[in-house]
């Protein structure tokens, strides 16, 4: 039996009005399937490009009961204390693969960048990039970007799953201290409609960067977006244990690079700990 679909609302005043303020015409305005609760808009975004919603369709939730973080994490998803977002991409072949496989990475990196600016431009804040896509104030997390595809060699689409703390919220125990969000970071309260509405723009225009194969101008703004990805102590699990090294930049699949004593070592994905 298929599982029920959640019905979608309007998206409530704070969120429309900045998309008519920015979009004056409805035909240009980006489209937004606003849900009140949904387990992870992940799962929904996934849902709606099966039923084959267009690319930069982007599902948004007032809360999570199920959000998903990396390598299995849950993320932490109250009502009002966030922007959970999933965008459906469509980027073709031509982005997804090259020579050397898919080059999903290079979405995620992309979307990293585009996040980070948009923050940025929205509340001046100086965001930073903690590879592989945490986005940091200082030390602590401002925003965590999932990206998952529709599986297989040849994915149809990708979702880009973006979580900002926009709102201070009771953070469980094993987070509160590495935890932050824009209005604790500001001091004051943050109108969120602008953000999502920037969120998707900026998105929108660095997955045409990629698409228009600017690939490097996309690597070097996640660079200079990301001083902790070079010259950086770090440390993490190897198969004979713990291994320390010094990063080294990332490369063109996203890897980030590592160098212990001689030898360069790329790391994929997994945990890698900032010492
Ligand atoms: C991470 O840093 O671990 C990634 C966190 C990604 C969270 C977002 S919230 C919207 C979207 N839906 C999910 O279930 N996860 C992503």
């Amino acid at each position: 039996m298929s599982q029920q679909f959640p019905s979608s609302i309007p998206p409530p005043a704070d969120i429309a009005d900045a998309v008519a303020r920015l979009y004056p015409d409805p035909d240009l305005r980006p489209r937004i399937v606003y849900f009140p609760s949904v387990t992870s808009t992940n799962d929904l975004a996934a849902r709606l490009a099966d039923r084959g919603e267009p690319e930069l369709t982007a599902v948004v939730s007032e809360q999570q009961t199920a959000g998903r973080g990396r390598l299995g994490r849950s993320w932490f998803s109250p009502p009002g204390a966030g922007l959970y977002v999933s965008v459906i991409l469509r980027p073709g072949s031509a982005v997804l693969q090259t020579g050397s496989g898919p080059t999903t990475p290079m979405v995620t990196l992309a979307a990293g960048v585009a996040f980070a600016e948009a923050v940025r431009l929205c509340t001046h804040l100086p965001v930073t990039i903690k590879w592989p896509n945490d986005l940091m104030v200082e030390q602590r997390k401002l925003a965590g970007i999932l990206t998952e595809t529709s599986g297989g060699g040849r994915p149809d689409y990708l979702v880009v799953g973006f979580g900002l703390n926009v709102r201070s919220a009771a953070y469980p125990a094993d987070i509160a201290d590495r935890a932050t969000s824009v209005e604790a970071e500001l001091g004051r309260p943050v109108d969120r409609g602008p953000l999502l509405v920037q969120l998707l723009a900026s998105l929108a225009s660095w997955i045409d960067a990629l698409r228009a194969g600017r690939r490097e101008a996309i690597l070097d703004r996640w660079r200079s977006l990301s001083p902790s990805a070079r010259g950086a102590e770090v440390e993490w699990a190897g198969p004979e244990g713990p291994v320390r090294g010094t990063t080294d930049g990332v490369d063109r699949d996203g890897a980030l690079l590592v160098r212990i004593a001689e030898r360069v070592e790329r790391i994929i994905a997994g945990e890698v700990t900032w010492l």
